[in-house]
């Protein structure tokens, strides 16, 4: 079926995203707020015409699928992607490039491309939950219940945000079945923490809202510590957000599926965490 009818060149940007509170216990009914990743995007330039691609090779696949999934012909169109995203890092990269695909392709009304987006999100994801490709579509904020619609939300101002990398972790699946066996094993335990997890996910909404980051970033490192508890942080991380936080930020935690991937830390303007985070471990460190 043809979703798409592709007449003329285009291009299209979308920002990553980062889980700011509630991933894992988003899966067990507790609410998650995510925001852009500023500054980090994916960027795609299409064209009608056949001709060479320029495009990291491991993604080539993927685009082709996309486009045949939107009934286009991709020997006939011509596509060009530039990332500054990094990919398996629970950053939602593959949302983005999916989002700026769309756009690219001719798509304007956001909600129409965060639904072709999200079509698109299957292909890699199977069951996707939707926050990935709200983000990237809004590139704004994002309260997230799982089985709800996502609603975009309007924080305050930009959060002061910082983001470093470890090494990928295992598939998201992978880490949501460690928590599930966690959850076998401590039901009582459990039930408490998505108690727990959810009071701080509310208070966290208020938070962006308000723009109260010193508040949103206790709350962060509160759920960092919930995380830890269900066995989906590693050591690495957690010495990244004991650093972080020794350093002047106000709360650090892990982002995404966890067991690796990137950890976020909200500091005030003026603490600088590139050095610490880097000499503390982090491949790579970038305010978002
Ligand atoms: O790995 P990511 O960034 O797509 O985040 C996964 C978030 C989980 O809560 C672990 C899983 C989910 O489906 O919400």
């Amino acid at each position: 079926m043809q979703l798409i009818r592709f007449v003329k060149a285009g291009r299209g940007e979308a920002p990553g995203k980062a889980i700011v509170l509630g991933e894992h216990f988003v899966v067990h009914g507790a609410p998650a707020l995510a925001v852009p990743v500023q500054g980090r995007v994916v960027r795609v330039a299409a064209s009608p015409e056949p001709g060479p691609w320029r495009c990291d090779p491991r993604a080539t696949p993927w685009i082709e699928g996309m486009l045949r999934h939107l009934g286009l012909d991709p020997d006939a169109v011509r596509i060009e992607v530039d990332a500054t995203l990094p990919v398996g890092a629970g950053l939602g990269s593959s949302a983005a490039l999916a989002v700026a695909l769309v756009r690219a392709l001719g798509v304007e009304a956001t909600p129409e491309v965060r639904r072709l987006a999200h079509e698109l999100e299957k292909l890699a994801h199977g069951d996707p939950s939707g926050v990935d490709d709200t983000v990237a579509a809004y590139a704004a904020p994002v309260w997230f219940v799982r089985g709800a619609a996502p609603v975009p939300i309007d924080a305050a101002a930009r959060l002061p945000l910082w983001v470093a990398l470890t090494p990928a972790g295992p598939p998201t699946s992978e880490a949501v079945a460690r928590v599930a066996s966690w959850r076998a094993a401590a039901p009582g335990r459990f039930a408490d923490i998505i108690a727990s997890a959810q009071q701080i996910a509310e208070a966290g909404r208020v938070a962006l809202a308000t723009g109260d980051w010193a508040a949103l970033g206790r709350l962060m490192s509160r759920a960092q510590a919930h995380l830890r508890e269900v066995g989906v942080s590693t050591p690495l991380l957690d010495a990244l957000c004991e650093r972080a936080v020794r350093e002047g930020a106000w709360g650090a935690k892990l982002t995404g599926s966890g067991l690796g991937g990137a950890m976020i830390a909200l500091a005030p303007v003026g603490v600088d965490l590139d050095g610490p985070l880097s000499e503390a471990g982090a491949s790579e460190v970038f305010r978002a």
